[in-house]
């Protein structure tokens, strides 16, 4: 008899062990589901301010010329469009249309220069100057 409380007790101790790991891996599943991971955009919603300072000395080194001289259109359409749509409108993994972003030039730099959540980061595809022409073509999107 005491044998079987023994063992009745290591089941019941083996199967909340058993429930408890498999509770943990459910929630682990959750965490790298980049849908479920809004909390994790919103922690890189918050910029670095080297990040931030670097797009900024982009922004004040490619001059207007600079601009003129790069098809942003065609590096748009190149780059872009397969994620964003040709409007701006398309909405993929977890990005809103760029019609309705507001974001301000150098945030938009600062994206495109680094990445974010499923975007690619452009710094290694892209120049500077084609980076800050393609972010002022999709600044004009915004409505
Ligand atoms: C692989 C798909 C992909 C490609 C290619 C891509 N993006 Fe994105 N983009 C995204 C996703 C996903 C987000 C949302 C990121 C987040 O907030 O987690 C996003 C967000 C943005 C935003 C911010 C919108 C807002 O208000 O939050 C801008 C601006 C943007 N992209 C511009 C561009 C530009 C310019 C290019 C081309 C140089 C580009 N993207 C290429 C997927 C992509």
């Amino acid at each position: 008899m005491k044998k079987y409380t023994f063992s009745l007790i290591v089941l019941v101790f083996g199967m909340w062990l058993l429930m408890g790991s498999c509770g943990n891996e459910k929630k682990d599943a959750n965490n790298l589901s980049p849908k479920k991971s809004g909390q994790k955009s919103e922690k890189k919603e918050a910029w670095k301010e080297s990040e931030l300072s670097n797009a900024k000395q982009i922004l004040s080194e490619v001059t207007e010329g600079d601009i003129q001289s790069v098809n942003a259109k065609s590096v748009y359409a190149t780059q872009c469009v397969s994620c964003h749509g040709p409007k701006g409108k398309m909405e993929i993994g977890g990005s809103k249309k760029l019609t309705e972003s507001k974001l301000d030039l150098t945030t938009i730099v600062t994206q495109v220069y680094y990445g974010k959540g499923l975007m690619t980061p452009y710094h290694k595809i892209l120049s500077k100057e084609e980076i800050v022409a393609v972010s002022h073509y999709v600044k004009n999107m915004q409505q």
